[in-house]
């Protein structure tokens, strides 16, 4: 077990990469199971997950070939494929219930392990069921196990979610391209990695209108095609440079970013007194050194300010001029940062789904605990901003999500590494 260890009184200052979105890479590595063949994915990070997804393809029989250096994932998908998803790798890795849909598309059975709930609060699957059993798939869960069959095939549906769902408009869309008619999927999620998705399977010879839109329409096809696809660029890993540099008032140009993918968290930070602007190679937001305002967040799906932003709003707003409210509308319990943040002298107040800040002028290092990836590179950065030594806990969380973060920390300017967790704090 490693942790990460921080000097604070850190300014960052200069450029860093982001590729492709892990919250995509793992869907398309799941919608290449819809057509046999080879697949090739570029772009994609560097990160466990994708390992890990990798073995779940292999148990189903595919061959993969991941090259994390190269950013390369080669995807060989037999005639045949298995329909079982165990539970060691689901547990892993939540998103593997993105197989659910091309499982039951191409082999008319899937049998997926349920994920136990993870440390951001619980979350259904229910608008997943309701979405593949209105493409005519009984679904249950036995012994574990999620459970959809269609064993005459999937037809066209019309499917309105309660909810923008993620991972269910992922499902829903990954079922219907292979189904028999045409389905409309309506509230659907806008996420850019929906339209990263659909991009995809329209190259693998789909038809779909309407994604990045709240109504999608799906005409299923009888056959896909194996094809390539780059990736789209991580706007959460771009939007944790963003608040890192406006955080510890530096000046940063996220090379790979797409400010497009951000508005609101972005209009936040130039309200807040930064200065963003696009560059040739992605976006910059720099803050000449001055202490920002602190503003209120509410999480919202796409386009709204990302949840999986939140806790770095949390930081910033930890050290901000002023007092802040952050409102979580997606997830409950998903809080812990606070606490954390709290042990560094933040000055916050949790009530319900609402955290109450009031900015400090400097934070005070201690060892503090990761709960998950977002809330463990928050740490990070206040501690960045926090005097003395900050020791962060769980640095596996955070190489879920960014590949080499401390050495991109290091890239800026910054003194942060890795150390054994039961090093002596200082
Ligand atoms: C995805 C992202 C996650 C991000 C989230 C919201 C991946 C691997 N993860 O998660 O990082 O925080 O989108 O942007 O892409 N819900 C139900 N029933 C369902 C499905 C969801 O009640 O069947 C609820 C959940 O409990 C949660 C909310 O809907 O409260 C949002 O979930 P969803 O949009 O599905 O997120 P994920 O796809 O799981």
């Amino acid at each position: 077990m490693e942790r990460f260890r921080v000097v604070g009184g850190a300014s960052l200052h200069g450029e860093v990469t982001v590729v492709g979105a892990k919250n995509s890479a793992l869907k398309l590595m799941a919608a290449a199971l819809l057509a046999s063949g080879r697949t090739r994915l570029t772009n994609m990070p560097a990160i466990l997950d994708v390992t890990i997804m990798a073995e779940l393809l292999r148990r189903l029989g595919c061959e993969v070939d991941y090259e994390a250096d190269a950013g390369v994932v080669e995807i060989d998908v037999p005639q045949v494929i298995g329909h079982r998803a165990d539970y060691d790798l689901v547990r892993a890795l939540r998103a593997s219930i993105s197989v659910l849909g091309p499982l039951v598309a191409r082999c008319g059975e899937a049998d997926v392990a349920v994920p136990g709930g993870d440390a951001i609060g619980s979350r259904g699957l229910d608008l997943h069921a309701a979405g593949l059993e209105a493409l005519g798939a009984t679904v249950h869960v036995t012994h574990g196990y999620l459970i959809a069959e269609a064993p005459n095939g999937l037809h066209g549906g019309e499917i309105r979610l309660d909810f923008p769902s993620v991972g269910a408009t992922e499902n829903v869309l990954m079922a219907a391209v292979l189904a028999r008619g045409t389905t409309v999927l309506t509230n659907a999620a806008r996420e850019p990695e929906i339209v990263d998705i659909a991009a995809m399977l329209t190259g693998m010879g789909a038809r779909i209108r309407g994604a990045g839109t709240s109504v999608i329409e799906i005409e299923g096809v009888t056959e896909l095609a194996p094809t390539q696809h780059a990736v789209v660029a991580d706007r959460i890993a771009a939007g944790t440079w963003a608040f890192a540099a406006a955080t510890t008032r530096g000046d940063v140009e996220v090379v790979g970013g797409v400010a497009d993918h951000l508005g609101i968290a972005l209009d936040h930070l130039s309200g807040a007194g930064a200065t963003v602007t696009t560059t040739d190679r992605g976006f910059r937001v720099s803050t000449g050194g001055a202490r920002l305002r602190a503003f209120d967040v509410a999480t919202l799906p796409y386009p709204g300010f990302p949840t999986d932003l939140q806790p770095f709003a949390l930081a910033y707003n930890a050290v901000a001029d002023g007092s802040a409210m952050i409102t979580e509308n997606l997830f409950e319990a998903r809080f812990r940062t606070v606490q954390e943040l709290a042990r560094l002298g933040a000055e916050a107040r949790v009530d319900g789904h609402h955290v109450m800040l009031h900015g400090v002028e400097q934070l005070s290092g201690a060892p503090v605990e990761a709960s998950d990836i977002r809330a463990g590179a928050a740490l990070v950065i206040a501690g960045l901003v926090a005097e003395g030594v900050t020791t962060v806990s769980g640095a596996h969380h955070i190489d879920r999500g960014y590949a080499g973060f401390a050495a991109a920390m290091q890239g800026l300017g910054a003194d942060v590494t890795r150390e054994p967790d039961d090093a002596p704090y200082l």
